[in-house]
């Protein structure tokens, strides 16, 4: 294993273990995109790794926005654009990526990571103290 992109620890945290628990597994994902690129594996093999952190991705996103809207979050409609927004880009790589437009670099793990660090940092925490007080754990 080289050397890992991005290392979890409590900067992370937005305090809902179950959704800690899946970023702590977007972040392996993309630690795991991050190897393979490192590792100079195939488009392929690294193009299905794109895949598998785009699905969980949506079933992570898919999970926030049902929490938000069973405890009607106020800043529901923004959150999920962003959400969209992220998902729109990461298909379009993929589309480029197929029609060999676009070449799987460094440049994407960067952009994938920064992305996901920063909307967790700033984004998600923003539902932590609200999603507690409504016993979301
Ligand atoms: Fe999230
Ligand atoms: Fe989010």
């Amino acid at each position: 294993m080289i050397m890992a992109l991005i290392n979890w620890d409590d900067s992370l945290s937005v305090k809902i273990n179950s959704i800690d628990d899946q970023h702590k597994k977007l972040i392996a994902m993309i630690n795991d995109f991050y190897d393979g690129i490192s590792k100079r594996s195939g488009q392929e093999s690294v193009l299905k790794l794109i895949l598998e952190m785009k699905n969980y991705t949506v079933v992570h996103f898919t999970n926030e926005e049902k929490i938000m809207r069973q405890v009607n979050y106020p800043d529901f409609d923004s959150h999920k654009k962003l959400h969209e927004n992220f998902i729109a880009k990461v298909v379009e790589l993929e589309t480029k990526i197929k029609s060999g437009k676009l070449v799987i670099s460094l440049e994407i793990t960067t952009f994938l990571k920064d992305w996901l660090k920063n909307h967790i940092m700033v984004i998600d925490k923003k539902y932590s103290d609200y999603f507690m007080r409504k016993g979301i754990n």
